[in-house]
């Protein structure tokens, strides 16, 4: 039998939103999610201008909405904004997040952790909340997606209070799919390994690493368990679409590391190839 030829559009007559959709992971997922059909590609972060030019490049599909996650009022405007504009919310992808400052545990800056903790778990939940609402208040089925991280699955990667925050993310996804389960709401995560984006670089900066992109690539790969690939933003927005769309059909519940298999090796135990 032959093949199609055209490959499949996942995500058609999708509306999605994605929550840091300016930069990074957001934005190469909301370019995806455009190519695979989305009728609907809301970017909702702070950074306006850049949010603008993503949206404009993708084209009518995609619009910019202004929202900070740690305002639960914002969070719940861009959601009924996206279901008055174009009828229903079939996917959220709650991926805005920032990093803090390395420190010892016995340094910790506890202010430094509350505003970590409010747009890394405060604004993960409100996105839950709002689009859960819209959701089941639209009878969707949809899909909703968070990002943590490889922090959410071990520790000494990453300064301590986002590692905490992406255990609650974690925590977040795997209580909320009970509840959200009993109306056909899918909710994951998805946990990249290192990838050079804004993020990463002010992480490492913070620690005297001074390189580009580049040499944060070259970092990562060095680091890395898997050779011979460099993560980049478009695979994990790969891991996203397959989480977003129908062929995930039976995923809940599900922490999908994107990590070439970091976070299940021992790296100072090799003694076996
Ligand atoms: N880059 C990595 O190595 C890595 C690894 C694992 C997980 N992550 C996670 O991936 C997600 C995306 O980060 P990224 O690496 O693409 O970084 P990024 O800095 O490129 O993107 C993060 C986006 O979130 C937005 N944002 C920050 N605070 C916000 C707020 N209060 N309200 C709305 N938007 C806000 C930023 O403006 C930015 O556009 C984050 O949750 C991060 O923790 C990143």
């Amino acid at each position: 039998m032959a093949r199609e030829s055209t490959p499949k559009k996942r995500l058609e007559g999708k509306a999605a939103i994605i929550t840091g959709g300016a930069s990074g992971i957001g934005e190469a997922t909301a370019r995806l999610f455009a190519e695979h059909g989305a009728r609907a590609v809301v970017i909702a972060d702070v950074q306006d201008q850049l949010g603008e030019q993503v949206a404009a490049s993708i084209g009518d599909r995609a619009a910019f909405k202004h929202c900070d996650v740690t305002d639960e009022d914002q969070v719940k405007a861009v959601v009924e904004w996206t279901v008055q504009t174009y009828g229903c919310l079939d996917v959220m992808f709650s991926n805005a997040g920032i990093i803090g400052r390395t420190t010892s545990i016995m340094d910790l800056d506890l202010k430094g952790m509350d505003l970590l903790y409010s747009v890394n778990v405060r604004g993960m939940a409100a996105a839950l909340k709002h689009a859960g609402k819209a959701m089941v208040d639209g009878g969707v089925r949809g899909s909703i997606v968070c990002t943590t991280s490889i922090a959410a699955a071990v520790g000494g990667v990453s300064p301590h209070d986002y590692c905490l925050t992406k255990h609650a993310v974690l925590g977040l996804v795997r209580s909320t799919c009970s509840e959200l389960g009993k109306h056909g709401i899918r909710v994951n995560c998805v946990s990249p390994y290192g990838v050079a984006t804004p993020l990463l670089s002010l992480a490492l900066r913070d620690n005297g690493f001074e390189g580009d992109t580049g040499d944060i690539e070259d970092l990562c790969a060095q680091l890395s368990n898997l050779k011979g690939v460099v993560l980049r933003s478009e695979h994990v927005a790969e891991a996203v679409l397959f989480l977003a769309s129908d062929e995930a059909a039976f995923v809940s519940g599900h922490n999908l590391a994107v990590d070439g298999g970091f976070t299940v090796v021992n790296h100072d135990f090799k003694i076996f190839p």
